[in-house]
């Protein structure tokens, strides 16, 4: 069984006026019990309203998704049990304490009385917000708020974590913390989805990711694969003088130009034998993922 799995989701927004928009395209994607799983893709690709959909708020205009073996549109009550979800945007209940607002959630999510307050205190360590269980929730800084708004999607032990944004907007200590935070409770056992637009964020934390660009899929799998399939197979090159007849194949990219590799050492003998003496520089070194991710989300 997946932990989740999305078959075919589309959704499609009305404005005002009546036009429809399609702001996810026919998405599927399974996520294996026990992985951490990045869902990747540039500001507006569609990855909130992903999660939104997983975690109930929003209905798929069609398709269907299953956590952990239970359609959220059928079992909404269920799967919301089962998951531990953290927004994007910050939202705490600004005039409680810290603690109210964690004894408040953990009844919602059906902790016990009597073990509320020995689980509420045992997260704000985790989070190293213990000194803060008194202040009011108003009162904290952002990255406070953010590491509440965690302990809250966490009350209830789930299964499976899902962080939309985890670290947009935090500094760099506080990111630590919560790649920290994420490898241990998945080591602990618990299966976790976070969205991001930082593709560092990605290759620190998982093997296996989904890109997502303008509500569609356009590449998943494991990182590693991905920057293989993007790395090995072009030579760049500069010329002294670019006014000359080229080897078929052969494309422009700004001041370089990149030949297809077939076979490194064939293809650079034929390009070296092409050119002779007007290669000024050449270089067949892996294309860093950034670039791979940039080429595949161009506009
Ligand atoms: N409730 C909504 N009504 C209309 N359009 C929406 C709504 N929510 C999101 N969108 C649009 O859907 C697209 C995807 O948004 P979102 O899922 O938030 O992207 P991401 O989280 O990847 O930045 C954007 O163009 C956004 O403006
Ligand atoms: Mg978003």
């Amino acid at each position: 069984m997946f932990s989740l799995k999305i078959t075919n989701v589309t959704k499609k927004f009305k404005s005002p006026s009546g036009k429809e928009f399609t702001a996810v395209d026919n998405v599927s994607l399974e996520i294996e019990p026990g992985k951490i799983y990045g869902l990747l893709g540039p500001n507006g690709a569609g990855k909130s309203t992903i999660i939104n959909m997983i975690s109930g708020i929003l209905l798929p205009t069609s398709g269907t998704i299953e956590v952990l073996g239970h359609d959220v549109a059928k079992e909404t009550e269920i799967t919301k049990q089962m998951i531990g979800i953290v927004p994007q945007e910050i939202v705490v209940e600004m005039a409680f304490t810290v603690e109210e607002v964690l004894y408040y959630f953990s009844g919602m999510y059906g902790v016990p009385t009597h073990e509320r307050k020995e689980r509420i205190l045992a997260i704000l360590k985790d989070l190293d917000l213990e000194d803060k269980i008194h202040e009011r929730a108003r009162t904290l800084s952002g990255g406070m708020k953010r590491r509440l708004m965690l302990a809250k999607a966490l009350l209830h032990k789930p299964k499976f974590l899902i962080l939309d944004e985890p670290t947009a907007g935090v500094d760099v200590s506080l990111r630590q913390k919560i790649w920290s935070l994420v490898r241990r409770l998945n080591a602990e056992g618990t299966t976790i989805l976070f969205t991001t637009h930082y593709l560092e964020e990605a290759e620190q934390l998982c093997e296996s990711i989904t890109l997502i660009n303008h509500g569609q899929v356009v590449k998943t799998g494991k990182l590693k694969d991905i920057q293989q399939e993007f790395s090995k197979n072009m030579i760049h090159f500069e010329l002294f003088d670019r006014n000359v007849a080229h080897l078929p194949g052969t494309t422009e990219i700004g001041v370089e130009y990149e030949f297809p590799i077939v076979d490194l050492t064939e293809d650079m003998a034929k390009l070296t034998k092409h050119y002779h003496g007007n290669i000024k520089g050449i270089r067949s070194e892996a294309a860093s993922l950034e670039q791979v991710f940039l080429k595949l989300t161009q506009p």
